[in-house]
């Protein structure tokens, strides 16, 4: 199983980037290869609307070949202004539906705030299901992120790192109920 991780932030020390870190271990001891997508490394230009995507150059079309290939997505954003960052909405808008539909995929959200990303989970779960992916139930809201997270990435708080490393096991096992193998 080939899982492709997709982290949100363009901020170089990213704590969404920790995170994903920590889910795409779990994803790993539960059998999947995991490849990070840091769209930070990739020259995106805006989505326009054209309809054919392959002018838009190398790096979106990379990106385009590495999600249509993976099995399944897990993807991790930081809250702005109570939603996904712009970077990622218009990665995603450039990816399009066709590498996206019919996968599962995983999420997880950081916020500076105490209330956590709450709202950037449900505007993921809502724009995912709109290209026609599986959502998976279990998410993970990272609150107060800038304390959450040592300076080398590990999570610090109590229970943290087993339940970023659930979200990768998870996103494992129901891509693979969904591809019709073993649970
Ligand atoms: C433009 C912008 C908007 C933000 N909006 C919110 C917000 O609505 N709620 C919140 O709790 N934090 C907000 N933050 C803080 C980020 O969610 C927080 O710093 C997060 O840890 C950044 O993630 P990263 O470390 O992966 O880059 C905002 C930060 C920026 C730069």
């Amino acid at each position: 199983m080939k899982i492709v991780a997709i982290v949100g932030s363009l901020r170089a020390g990213s704590s969404s980037r920790s995170a994903l870190c920590k889910a795409a271990e779990g994803a790993r001891s539960a059998g999947a290869t995991v490849e990070l997508l840091d769209l930070r490394d990739l020259d995106l230009p805006l989505c326009d609307g054209r309809s054919d995507v392959s002018t838009y150059g190398p790096d979106v079309q990379r990106m385009h070949a590495l999600v249509l290939g993976a099995d399944a997505l897990l993807v991790g954003s930081p809250e702005y202004h109570g939603s996904m960052t712009g970077a990622l909405k218009n990665a995603l808008d450039l990816l399009g539906e066709a590498p996206v539909r019919g996968k599962l995929v995983g999420l997880l959200a950081v916020a500076r705030g105490d209330a956590g990303a709450m709202n950037t989970l449900n505007h993921l779960r809502h724009v995912f299901r709109w290209m026609g992916a599986w959502v998976l139930p279990t998410q993970v809201s990272v609150p107060r992120a800038k304390e959450a997270f040592a300076a080398d990435g590990q999570p610090l708080r109590d229970g943290l790192a087993d339940e970023l490393a659930a979200l990768g096991t998870e996103t494992v096992r129901y891509a693979g109920l969904l591809a019709g193998g073993q649970a």
